[in-house]
């Protein structure tokens, strides 16, 4: 098989970069290891910044979001009795969408069927080809597919395959730095068909750690608790779950809230961490397969696709313009961005996490920071232009 560009992973990333070359007329074909109803089952972010959706609409997959998305103009930071709203479209102008990642995969797999774009699931072993990462020959990947060997020859490889994927590590260990944070607990998190406990995001630092409460729809919500990283999903009843939440978030919110069943829950745990360079040869690194942030902040479905954003931008002068640089410059332009939403969701998971050595003085230093928050303008005006999306 040969194409232009050959894209492992049909996760966001993949999936946003291959219906963006279709429509700029590159030939690119997608490789995942996993159905698609595999891919669809996994419930993960839900905040998209407003770049996120201009590259939906630049690959013709936005019709959905623009009637079933909601527009969210502001949030809610807690901190035991004190709380203080970010206005975002005060500060920036703009505003975030609140809209699942598993609906933008979706929408992106019809888009897929649609454009007739090619997409190989379930493929296995997939191997990175020497000749990829040393410049002249082309680029090749091979993998099992039914049953079979194949090998795609193409010019370039996005290797959009996660963080657990092959492509980050095709990458000699002597040619790439990572830099990583591991964080001391997780995320206990749940989505279960109610009304969201108020019409905006909460995040909230309470004496008993973290809480989230956001939404997928006006029927359906998301919440999640700061937990310990031993703790199994299992081992949370739903009620000890609805139990922890309103223990952590603003008593007004938690007395009106409404419960009922989960229909999922499961633990993440959270680590920053970034590889650097995102690029070797003609491969290219793009989301998590080249870094990941703690979920505090929503940036990590976000910054997988600012970095779409620059490889495709360079794609197009490749192959548009005939600019042979634009790519080299690619590692550079993504990184320059993704450090800065390493910083911010670095800030925002201390600022709102108790941790395991969260003394008395970093008690009144979080408080105090959310003083400032609540008080100062241009605070507000810095945590806003962030959460909204910094500009490509
Ligand atoms: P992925 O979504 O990981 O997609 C990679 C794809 O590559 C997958 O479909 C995988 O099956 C495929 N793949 C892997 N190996 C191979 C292979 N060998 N061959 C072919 N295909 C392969 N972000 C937030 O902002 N908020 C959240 O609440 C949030 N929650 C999260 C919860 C969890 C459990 C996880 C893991 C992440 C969460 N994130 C969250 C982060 C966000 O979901 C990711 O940043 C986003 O999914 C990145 O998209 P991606 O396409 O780069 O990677
Ligand atoms: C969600 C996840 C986040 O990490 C976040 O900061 C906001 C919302 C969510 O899953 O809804």
């Amino acid at each position: 098989m040969k194409t232009q560009i050959c894209i492992i992973g049909g996760g966001p990333s993949g999936l946003l970069l291959g219906q963006l070359c279709q429509q700029a007329g590159i030939d690119a074909i997608v490789l995942e290891r996993r159905t698609r109803d595999h891919v669809l089952s996994r419930i993960r972010a839900g905040v998209l910044e407003q770049g996120f959706i201009d590259l939906l609409d630049e690959a013709k997959v936005k019709t959905r979001m623009d009637t079933e998305g909601y527009p969210h103009d502001g949030t809610v930071i807690s901190f035991e009795d004190m709380e203080v709203r970010v206005d975002f479209r005060k500060h920036t102008g703009s505003s975030v969408m609140v809209y699942g990642q598993t609906e933008v995969t979706r929408d992106l797999y019809a888009a897929r069927d649609e454009t007739e774009g090619k997409t190989l699931f379930e493929v296995d072993e997939v191997e990175i080809g020497n000749a990829a990462l040393n410049g002249d020959e082309p680029a090749t990947v091979s993998f099992l597919h039914q049953g079979e060997r194949k090998t795609i020859t193409c010019d370039y490889i996005a290797g959009c395959d996660g963080f657990h994927g092959p492509s980050r590590q095709a990458i000699p260990a002597a040619k790439r730095r990572e830099f990583e944070r591991v964080y001391p607990f997780g995320w206990l998190g749940i989505l279960s068909e109610t009304k969201p406990a108020h019409h905006e995001l909460i995040y909230a630092n309470s004496e008993r750690g973290f809480a989230l409460c956001s939404m997928r729809r006006e029927d359906l919500s998301r919440y999640y608790v700061q937990a310990p990283l031993t703790d199994r999903p299992e081992d949370w009843s739903d009620d000890a779950f609805w139990a922890e939440l309103k223990r952590r978030i603003p008593s007004r919110i938690a007395e009106a809230m409404e419960t009922g069943p989960s229909i999922e829950k499961s633990i993440a745990p959270l680590r920053g961490f970034v590889c650097e360079p995102m690029q070797y040869g003609r491969l290219f690194l793009a989301g998590d397969s080249a870094h990941i942030v703690p979920p505090t902040g929503a940036k990590g479905l976000n910054t997988a696709a600012s970095d779409i954003h620059y490889l495709f931008e360079a794609l197009k002068a490749r192959y548009q313009e005939r600019d042979m640089d634009a790519l080299g410059n690619y590692s550079e332009r993504a990184l320059a961005r993704v450090w800065k939403t390493q910083r911010f969701s670095w800030w925002m998971t201390k600022l709102l996490h108790r941790f395991p050595d969260t003394d008395p003085y970093e008690l009144r230093i979080q408080r105090a920071e959310i003083e400032h928050l609540a008080s100062i303008e241009s605070a507000q005006k810095t945590m806003a232009v962030n959460y909204v999306g910094l500009p490509y």
